[in-house]
């Protein structure tokens, strides 16, 4: 079955304050957005990469993109003003055809080709998958400032992507989503919730990611990005197959981390043409 990765770079990047979105920064000589969409270039299990970028900044994703020679960038489409809302504008630009489709944020350069091909290989028994990793440090529930329960440790992850599935499936349980007035005030962060609140019958399974993966989210986290690139793979420990208290490696969420809030339909037929 074909394998399509959709490249989600349409946030505005508040948190990060640049005049220019994030994506389109530059990280170890090329832009941030291109570390994504290289990666799925090499992977031999992706055949297709839909690039869904800032309303506005899609010429210039263009242009940086053709120049950087990909050769499976199959579109370029504008996103919307929510995640939840450009994936769906990704599910209708992807056509009627079923495929396994890999969301993945932009934000996340240091996608590894393993963390790929084991998503599109759990697609073959599953069909919802996402890359998540253990956590070292303990979590805790905060309502209005004080800890009303703290989650044992060894049940957490913390979610990266990409996140995969049946295209057939995703396109179902955000139509649930987007039929349900309550959606909205949800503020989804990622698609494997949209699933686990939607169709709670569809078992999600869980890809090991990698303390790599990590998500450009303040400006300090390109300075972190360039040094984890500079020291290639052997630079920093690999916990996502392991809870046994391996470290993050110097890339911890503290200082850097998502507080949890997130920013954020046009078809143009299918994954072969998309409106590049
Ligand atoms: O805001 P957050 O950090 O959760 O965004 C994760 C990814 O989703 C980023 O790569 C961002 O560009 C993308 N996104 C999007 N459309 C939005 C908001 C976020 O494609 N409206």
């Amino acid at each position: 079955m074909r394998t399509v990765a959709v490249v989600l770079a349409a946030g505005s990047g508040v948190r990060f304050g640049a005049a220019l979105p994030k994506q389109l920064l530059p990280l170890a000589g090329r832009a941030l957005l291109e570390h994504s969409v290289a990666a799925f270039d090499q992977a031999p299990g992706v055949d297709a990469t839909l690039v869904v970028m800032a309303p506005g900044h899609a010429d210039h994703a263009r242009e940086v993109l053709a120049l950087g020679g990909y050769r499976k960038v199959a579109g370029i489409i504008e996103g919307g003003k929510t995640r939840p809302e450009s994936t769906r504008r990704a599910i209708a630009a992807l056509g009627p055809a079923e495929c396994k489709v890999l969301f993945h944020d932009a934000a996340r350069p240091l996608l590894d080709q393993a963390t790929i091909a084991g998503c599109v290989r759990a697609l073959d028994t599953y069909d919802a998958v996402g890359v998540a990793v253990p956590t070292s440090d303990t979590i805790v529930v905060v309502e209005d400032g004080r800890m009303t329960g703290m989650p044992h440790r060894d049940s957490l992850r913390r979610c990266q992507t990409p996140q995969g599935f049946r295209l057939s499936v995703i396109r179902k349980a955000h139509e649930l989503a987007l039929a349900d007035p309550a959606f909205a005030d949800l503020t989804a962060t990622d698609d494997c919730g949209v699933i686990l609140r939607y169709l709670p019958d569809v078992p999600v399974a869980v890809v090991p990611g990698s303390e790599r993966n990590i998500k450009i989210t303040y400006p300090g986290d390109l300075s972190i990005a360039e040094v984890l690139l500079s020291a290639g793979d052997s630079g920093t420990s690999d916990s996502g197959t392991s809870d046994s208290g391996t470290s993050d490696s110097g890339t911890s969420d503290s200082g850097t981390s998502d507080s949890g809030t997130s920013d954020g339909g046009t078809s143009d037929g299918g994954t072969g043409a998309a409106d590049q």
